[in-house]
């Protein structure tokens, strides 16, 4: 695996439920043979607030836990006799081709781990033939992003109570070439991340949440307890509701996912 490769299984890893933290910069990959093996390597690299902000979850930690239980125990049944001398894993999203049935999800703050954060994602992304998609709360802008290449790309996006940055932020991504917008529908509250507040997380002072800069909400700062939890108590808007997804289709004429959806009556 090279560095980008291994880099973009990292994130893969983090649709999947696996948290792991990563240092791949500073390590040799010829060593590593098996992915989690970068959890632990992270653990010894990361400063403990970053890494702790990457590997934690919220609360006792129970839906991380059941998360990897679920996907544990999606099983697959091989069929015996089959030529695979050529496979063709490409599938198509919102129809555009993509290599696997794999996308990157969006996570955040991810210069945190690596200085070119990202940017490193969008190429890694771009070269392995499937889509990314770009948090909000990135530490590159969508411009930063898209300046990186070609690459079908999505951005995530938080609904702010001050709705001129939604809007905004949403012309940008525009702007900047992305093709959908994912929103963000199971975080009216920030799940009670305790290693975030045992650590009073805040975001690195050298980093900005780079969408929001020019806005004044690009810190994450000092706090009692978790700035990220101050932060989004103060900004996030916890009325979002089915109208604010009206309201977004009348902003944008890019197609709107909703991220987070978490049962079956709600699809
Ligand atoms: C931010 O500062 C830290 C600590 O000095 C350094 O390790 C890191 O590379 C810097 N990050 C960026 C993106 O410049």
């Amino acid at each position: 695996m090279n560095l980008m490769e291994s880099w973009i299984f990292f994130v893969l890893l983090r649709v999947v439920g696996l948290d792991i933290g990563t240092a791949l910069m500073f390590h040799n990959m010829e060593s590593v043979t098996n992915v989690m093996e970068y959890e632990i390597l992270a653990k010894e690299r990361l400063p403990k607030m970053i890494y702790d902000y990457y590997a934690s979850g919220a609360e006792d930690q129970w839906t991380l836990q059941e998360n990897r239980n679920a996907f544990s125990k999606i099983l697959f049944r091989p069929r015996i006799l089959v030529d695979v001398s050529n496979i063709d894993t490409t599938t198509s999203v919102l129809g555009y081709k993509i290599s696997m049935p794999i996308m990157v999800a969006p996570t955040a703050m991810q210069k945190m781990a690596h200085p070119e954060g990202e940017c490193a994602t969008a190429r890694a992304t771009s070269a392995a033939g499937t889509i990314m998609t770009l948090s909000s709360w990135g530490t590159s802008s969508v411009e930063e992003v898209a300046s990186t290449g070609p690459g079908i790309r999505f951005f995530q996006l938080y609904v702010y109570k001050d709705r001129n940055v939604v809007m905004q932020l949403v012309k940008r991504a525009e702007r900047a070439g992305f093709k959908a917008i994912a929103l963000t529908v199971d975080t009216p509250r920030l799940g009670r991340r305790e290693a975030d507040i045992k650590n009073r997380f805040v975001l690195p002072p050298n980093l900005s949440l780079k969408n929001f800069e020019g806005l004044d909400l690009g810190k994450i700062d000092k706090t009692d307890d978790s700035g990220l939890a101050s932060y989004v108590a103060g900004q996030v808007d916890q009325s979002l509701s089915w109208k604010d997804v009206k309201w977004l289709q009348t902003i944008t004429h890019l197609p709107i996912l909703l991220k987070g959806v978490l049962t079956a009556e709600d699809v």
